[in-house]
């Protein structure tokens, strides 16, 4: 056999070629004897070997890699070989997600070039886009010094794609070229609950304690829905106030979902030893016995139900040493029968003690050590319903005083006789004050 008829043959990757090429060599052997004078020849042979197998094996690989086509989910897109850069594991369960995916420059413009950040979280920067005249979005872009990694992307985009609830915040699509992750939401025009309660929002406009209500309602909905609505029980594992967003109605919706996962199974082996959380929202009982159960989450959502009431941080060094803690800091006084002094000043005028109450001890018993003890979402839903009815029927009633006295006032012409016994009946409240 010519040498470069050996050569050229050696550059054929497919493997059955390479195989008999093989035989030649071997076949051939006085050719290659003569040729090195007379040097074994069965190190390089074996050298040879090696060498055209790892080329089969590439070949065999290659189109995978590149994009070839190849077996995907419901959704079909030629975008697909976008994700390419992902963890080969990340790459194969996005395959089968049956969500929208983006090109980077369709992004680019929707954003203006990423030119209207909204705010920043673990995961990166938030940015301001439409996608068309109407819909607005929310793009949330990895930044490459983020602690929340590729899992987490993938945990987000298979979690949404799977549930669906007017309480959850919903996926739109996702972007997973030149090595950055994307995802893409509805835009939610009223921010961030947090920035409601104490951030630069409420400095401009006061949340009153009805829509406080309404939204800590429709967020128990949307978690109650994650931990019994789907075929599996979906832990949150990261509720607090800034995953909890406001659309333009003020319908709260729950947002975040990197760090869920599913309730551990009989059977199931430890579930996760890596415990996650924010600080301040985190289940003591969690951290320390890494057990995942949904009570972490009525935990978390306990601390919520405290910032709503209160209008503050859950945790805040800046504060006296006795107020670090906003848990401790309340219980203190709740525990002695004395709310006013916990109130958020901001609605302290603007509320019934008794819907009140039922908030407060939801949200002291969901914080509670011990999980046993803690409700479950849908004891929290049935107290807050109950809160919201006591509430609009008070200021029912307060109405309709107003508008009786209001009454008055405007057809002031008209006189009460003097020998009238004229009596007003006013409705009876269906809530008896406590205070
Ligand atoms: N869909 C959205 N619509 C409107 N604003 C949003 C949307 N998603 C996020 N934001 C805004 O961007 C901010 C940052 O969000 P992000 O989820 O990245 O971080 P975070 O929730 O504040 O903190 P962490 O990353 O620790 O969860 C939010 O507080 C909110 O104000
Ligand atoms: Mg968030």
């Amino acid at each position: 056999m010519p040498r470069d008829h050996f050569q050229l043959e050696l550059g054929n990757n497919r493997y059955f070629q390479n195989h008999y090429q093989i035989q030649d060599i071997v076949l051939d052997k006085n050719w290659l004897i003569g040729s090195f004078g007379g040097i074994s020849i069965a190190p390089f042979l074996l050298f040879l070997l090696v060498l055209t197998f790892l080329v089969a094996t590439c070949s065999y690989r290659l189109p995978k890699k590149l994009g070839s086509p190849r077996k995907s989910g419901i959704f079909q897109s030629p975008l697909r070989q976008d994700v390419k850069n992902l963890p080969e594991q990340e790459e194969k369960e996005l395959q089968s997600i049956n969500i929208q995916q983006f090109l980077l420059q369709d992004l680019k413009k929707a954003t203006h070039n990423f030119s209207t950040m909204i705010g920043e979280g673990g995961f990166g920067v938030v940015y301001h886009g439409c996608l068309t005249d109407v819909q607005q979005v929310a793009i949330k872009v990895r930044s490459a010094s983020s602690f929340q990694g590729i899992r987490e992307f993938t945990t987000e985009l298979k979690l949404l794609s799977d549930i669906q609830h007017e309480n959850l915040v919903p996926l739109i699509g996702f972007c997973a070229a030149e090595q950055q992750q994307i995802l893409v939401y509805p835009y939610m025009s009223n921010g961030s609950l947090q920035d409601r309660l104490y951030g630069k929002a409420a400095l401009r406009k006061c949340l009153d304690w009805q829509t406080r209500l309404s939204i800590a309602l429709g967020a128990a909905q949307g978690l109650h829905y994650l931990h019994t609505g789907g075929h599996r029980c979906i832990i949150h594992r990261d509720i607090k106030s800034s995953n909890i967003l406001l659309d333009d109605r003020m319908v709260a919706k729950v947002a975040d979902f990197g760090f869920s996962k599913y309730a551990p199974q009989e059977g199931d082996s430890i579930a996760s030893l890596e415990v996650r959380g924010t600080t301040g929202y985190l289940d003591p009982e969690y951290y320390v016995t890494q057990k995942l159960t949904v009570k972490s989450d009525i935990f978390s959502f306990g601390v919520v139900l405290l910032e709503i009431i209160c209008g503050r941080e859950p945790l805040n060094i800046h504060r006296p040493r006795v107020e670090w803690s906003l848990i401790e800091w309340a219980r203190l006084f709740i525990t002695n029968s004395n709310i006013q002094a916990i109130v958020d000043p901001a609605i302290s005028s603007s509320y019934t003690p008794e819907a009140m109450w039922r908030v407060v001890e939801i949200a002291l018993c969901s914080v509670e050590h011990h999980s046993a003890r803690r409700p479950n979402m849908s004891d929290i839903i049935r107290e807050l319903e109950d809160a919201l009815i006591i509430e609009n029927n008070a200021s029912q009633y307060m109405g309709s005083i107003e508008s009786v006295a209001s009454g008055f006032r405007s057809s002031s012409s008209f006189k009460i006789p003097a020998n009238s016994s004229f009596n007003l009946q006013f409705p009876v409240p269906i809530t008896s004050q406590t205070s």
